[in-house]
């Protein structure tokens, strides 16, 4: 393989720690100026794709979000030759659209998060970048993935507001009905500053979110207590098509 040979890398979230149909897996450790990413990049062959995975809290679910060093995965990506990035965030829905189970690719955010390392310019002698972050998602990467979902036969919304908080704890249903007026669509916690980080370096970055629970307060029964089996059962279900969407990217 080649270092400039990756079509396509992807970040998994929580309950997504493998695309279990990549074939012909190499394991990568790389380290970077910014530390060690969150575990192996495996890279393999889907469909005849090259695509990295990625798994942003560990394979054995061990970073939290606010520890994520989202700067080390991303870096670690693009040494290995990805251009385009697709997130995948597993998040709460708010907005009515936005159901257990729904696929959705937002097309804005509001940052919530506080006290991460949410630049590359913190390095000594960095130059201190002002990137465009008004569309914090790739249009033409948005696009394609839409066009993947499409083709595929696979229902995704397109568009909605991405609220990134801080976790790991969920959130209160105060927070969630400010985030409402807020206008946010959708909410997760690893977000930010992955987006932004991604345009600072560069690369194409897309968000399919999976929408694991209503958020707190959100859904038909406000008092509906949220459970991690709920959560992951969820994601399991609603990810099914996503090795199918991926290789049509
Ligand atoms: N809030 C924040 N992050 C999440 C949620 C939620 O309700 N569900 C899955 N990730």
């Amino acid at each position: 393989m080649t270092s400039d040979s990756i079509d396509l890398a992807v970040i998994g979230g929580t309950g997504l720690y493998a695309l279990a149909e990549l074939r012909d897996v190499q394991s990568h450790q790389p380290d970077t100026r910014y530390g060690a990413p969150s575990g192996p990049v495996r890279v393999g062959t889907l469909d005849g794709r090259r695509v990295a995975f990625l798994a942003r809290h560990g394979e054995g679910h061990s970073v939290p979000p606010h520890k994520v060093n989202y700067r080390a995965n991303l870096a670690a990506l693009q040494a290995l030759g990805a251009t385009r990035v697709l997130a995948l965030n597993t998040v709460g829905g708010i907005g009515a659209r936005f159901g257990p189970r729904v696929l959705a690719c937002p097309d804005q955010l509001i940052d919530y998060t506080w006290g991460r390392i949410s630049t590359l310019c913190e390095e000594p002698g960095t130059e201190v970048l002002h990137v465009d972050f008004g569309d914090p998602y790739t249009p033409a990467l948005r696009r394609q993935l839409l066009e993947a979902a499409a083709k595929r036969g696979i229902d995704l919304v397109d568009g909605g507001v991405y609220g990134a908080t801080q976790g790991p704890r969920l959130e209160t249903k105060a927070e969630i009905a400010r985030m409402r007026r807020d206008g946010c669509d959708l909410v997760g916690m690893t977000g930010m500053p992955e987006a932004g980080l991604a345009r600072e370096l560069g690369l194409e970055y897309a968000c399919l979110a999976i929408v694991a629970n209503w958020a707190a307060g959100a859904g038909p029964d406000p008092d509906e207590q949220i459970t991690l089996e709920d959560v992951l059962a969820n994601v399991a279900a609603a990810s099914a098509g996503i090795p199918a969407l991926v290789s049509a990217l």
